[in-house]
């Protein structure tokens, strides 16, 4: 059976992932700080016949990180997909927000991501098999008055287009869900504005369908994907002319195959 890493899976969109992942017959790592959160989602898993295993740790805690860390690292228990999920939205203006709140939400949705990705990485790639889920937001694109939350998305989007052109012909997948808001529970659905919320579990399918395209950008709901698209345009056309006039980013990275030799030389 594949297994899948999920973390921020003791609510919300986390467990609608390893809810999904369970019928599809994955076995889990569900990690996340609330230990009875991850039990309920766990014994719900568990019902699909799969094998769950929790990691009750802190993301935004050096501790807590290095033990996700190691837990993907560990080539005797592979972890054929991560979906780095767990995310924290402050509150508030960046102006008088609180500082620690401010570097937990870069440690949780930027330092986390990075570091978990680059521990999973090398043995998928020597595997040849594998996919990466990295959690963004549309805020991302479109950020409004507020602190350090669009921000930490724009980086998980901008991540995610880089180290996912550097795994062309690895076998391993990556992509950024760029979602908009979902009724995950966290937010309270204003009146009226319901067209623009999206059902959690719509989001899971589609973001594991265009994963399984070989996709790099998930965006569900089609007035999200529209402007989306929009916003695109120019870069791709950029990204175009560049490689026409061969100064593309790829050119100057070694082919897929040579970092895979390395990667296996490093490890
Ligand atoms: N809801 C939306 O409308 C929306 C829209 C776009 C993108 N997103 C993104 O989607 C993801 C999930 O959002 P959600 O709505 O499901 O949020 P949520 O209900 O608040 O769930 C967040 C999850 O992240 C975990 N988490 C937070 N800080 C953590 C830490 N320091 N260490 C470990 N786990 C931590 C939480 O678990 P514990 O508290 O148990 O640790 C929880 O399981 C986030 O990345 C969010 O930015 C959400």
């Amino acid at each position: 059976m594949p297994t899948a890493l999920v973390t921020g899976a003791s609510r919300g969109l986390g467990a609608v992932f390893a809810a999904r992942l369970a019928r599809d017959g994955h076995d889990l790592v569900l990690v996340a700080r609330d230990r009875m959160g991850l039990e309920r989602v766990s014994a719900s898993a568990r019902r699909c016949g799969v094998a769950v295993e929790v990691v009750v740790a802190d993301l935004s805690d050096e501790r807590g990180l290095a033990a996700v860390q190691h837990r993907l690292a560990d080539r005797s228990r592979p972890v054929d997909l991560l979906v780095n999920n767990a995310g924290v939205e402050g509150e508030g203006q960046f102006a008088v927000a609180d500082m620690w709140d401010l570097q937990a939400e870069i440690d949780t949705n930027v330092t986390a991501v990075m570091r978990l990705t680059r521990a999973a990485l090398p043995g998928m790639i020597e595997r040849g098999r594998g996919g990466v889920v990295n959690v963004a937001s549309f805020a991302g694109y479109l950020a409004g008055p507020g602190n350090a939350y669009a921000a930490t998305k724009a980086w998980v989007l901008t991540f995610t287009d880089t180290v996912s052109a550097s795994l062309a012909g690895t076998g391993v997948g990556m992509i950024a869900l760029c979602a908009g808001r979902m009724r995950t529970g966290k937010h309270p659905v204003p009146e009226g504005a319901s067209a623009m919320w999206l059902e959690p579990e719509a989001v899971v399918d589609e973001c594991l369908a265009d994963l399984a395209r070989g996709r790099t950008l998930s965006v569900p709901g089609w007035r999200y994907r529209a402007v989306v698209d929009m916003l695109e345009l120019p870069r791709r056309t950029l990204r175009t002319l560049a490689k026409l006039a061969g100064r593309g980013r790829q050119q100057q990275q070694p082919p897929a195959e040579a970092a895979t030799v390395r990667l296996r030389a490093a490890a």
